[in-house]
């Protein structure tokens, strides 16, 4: 069957690593079939859905929006919709029981067999259903994602095996998997062969990285990042997302080491009281949260903590949200993703009983994300006046001198310079801002 000119379209909810995936799929299927993709759902004769289902009302909006694919289908019935991503690892053949045009089902680590699996469709004209969980497959399968600017992510692992109480990922991600060391040191060399300044490694857990090489060598996570940060031309380096448990000494002997690490962390601490972290099955105590902190702080005087952050877990009293709000002040987060508890089908969690109503978990996350906001802006003002290293990575206006780049602490910022600095790294005295921008002069 000639497929020319046909075309794919990708609809992604979802984390970053989800919208990693989506590149993937896009790549393989460029490469390894006639589709070519569009961003257009009208002319598609591929409809794929990367689903998430972190939150509540993923179902719900997953058959919604299948709902509106199925009038498209009823016009032309050579459409084939494609369903993958966490909801699909999680609900499996559910989905097409509910829905029986969906022709394609695939999981989070079979995404890659995309290409098989439509020609499968195609000529036997039968359901495709592959949810499986083949080890390292799809790393060894990755085709790289385009990139067409000087700051890129790249997946060092995947998965988890912490199952915290409330959380699916284990689940639809299957167990951690860290991606050999070699792969990642020579994919990171191209990249900043072809002018990439800043990597940012993705995985659910990055510092529980390990490897081992041919040798036998054993490689952790701070050891991977003192590898990484070997490669010269590689300025700037973050990563998304680590774990309290996980946070070492050795990692932050790293950040004491190697400037190459940007001085902005993410590190989810979900509930400032003991009681509730317990309940979560997040193995940290607040206390330990703290220390971690603050041993960054000797090395990073002005590094800034993002975090995220569970309101009205069952059995979150006032007096332990009190204890949240406290700890949002006492470490004054820059910023924060924060979320009401929403039971998931199959968590241990999701058998507690939820005792607290809807209204009072709506006020928490109000307060928690109103005080976090303020923090945000005093942030903000302490920028001003300040002498920022900014990635450079646009033309602020076309044809012009004035350009923009991100700080270590990801906020924009435009300046004046004489000479062409795209791709560059120079350093900007912050004399104002305006709205959500930052303008400033190169020094
Ligand atoms: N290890 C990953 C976790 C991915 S989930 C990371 O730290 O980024 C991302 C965030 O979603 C979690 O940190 C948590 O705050 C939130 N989350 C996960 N499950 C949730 C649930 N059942 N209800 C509400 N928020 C949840
Ligand atoms: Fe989820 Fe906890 Fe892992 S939040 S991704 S189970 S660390």
């Amino acid at each position: 069957m000639n497929t020319h000119n046909k075309k794919f379209y990708i609809k992604t909810w979802g984390c970053q690593i989800n919208e990693y995936d989506s590149l993937i799929i896009a790549n393989t299927l460029k490469k390894n079939t006639y589709y070519i993709q569009t961003n257009n759902f009208f002319e598609a004769e591929i409809l794929i859905l990367n689903t998430c289902s972190i939150r509540e009302k993923a179902q719900e909006k997953l058959f919604h929006q299948l709902g509106r694919w199925k009038h498209l289908k009823n016009k032309n019935n050579n459409i084939i919709i494609a369903v993958g991503g966490c909801v699909a690892n999680q609900e499996g053949s559910k989905i097409i029981k509910r829905a029986k045009f969906v022709d394609i089902i695939f999981g989070t680590q079979t995404l890659h067999r995309l290409p098989e699996m439509i020609e499968k469709k195609i000529k036997k004209k039968k359901k495709v259903f592959d949810i499986s969980f083949p080890k390292m497959e799809k790393f060894q399968n990755m085709i790289q994602p385009e990139y067409n600017n000087y700051a890129t992510s790249i997946p060092i692992m995947e998965g988890c095996n912490k199952y915290c109480s409330f959380c699916i990922v284990p689940y639809t991600r299957g167990r951690e998997i860290s991606r050999p060391l070699n792969d990642i040191i020579k994919h990171i060399t191209i990249l900043s062969k072809k002018g990439i300044k800043e990597i940012q490694l993705l995985g659910q857990n990055v510092n529980s990285y390990k490897t081992i090489d041919i040798n036998n060598k054993k490689y952790t996570f701070s050891k991977l990042l003192r590898e990484i940060a070997k490669i010269p031309a590689i300025e700037r380096i973050r990563f998304i997302t680590s774990h309290p448990m996980d946070f070492n000494d050795d990692l932050i002997h790293v950040y004491q080491d190697i400037p190459k690490i940007v001085s902005f962390l993410h590190l989810p601490i979900q509930s400032g009281s003991n009681k509730i972290l317990k309940l979560m099955k997040r193995p940290y105590s607040v206390e330990q949260y703290k220390t971690i902190i603050e041993k960054l702080k000797t090395v990073r005087p002005n590094i800034q903590i993002s975090s995220d952050f569970i309101v009205g877990f069952p059995g979150e009293t006032d007096s332990d949200f009190e204890d949240t709000m406290n700890i949002v002040s006492y470490i004054n987060f820059d910023m924060s993703f924060s979320f009401i508890y929403s039971a998931r089908p199959g968590t241990p969690a999701s058998k507690l009983k939820d005792n607290i109503s809807i209204i009072q978990k709506k006020q928490r996350l109000q307060i928690l994300q109103k005080q976090i906001k303020i923090q945000t802006l005093n942030w903000n003002k302490k920028m001003i006046h300040s002498t920022q290293n900014i990635l450079v990575n646009n033309h602020w206006k076309e044809k012009t001198h004035y350009f923009s780049g991100t700080t270590e602490n990801n906020r924009t910022v435009i300046f004046y310079n004489i000479h062409n600095v795209l791709g560059k790294i120079v350093k900007v005295k912050i004399v104002n801002k305006k709205n959500n921008i930052f303008e400033g002069i190169c020094i």
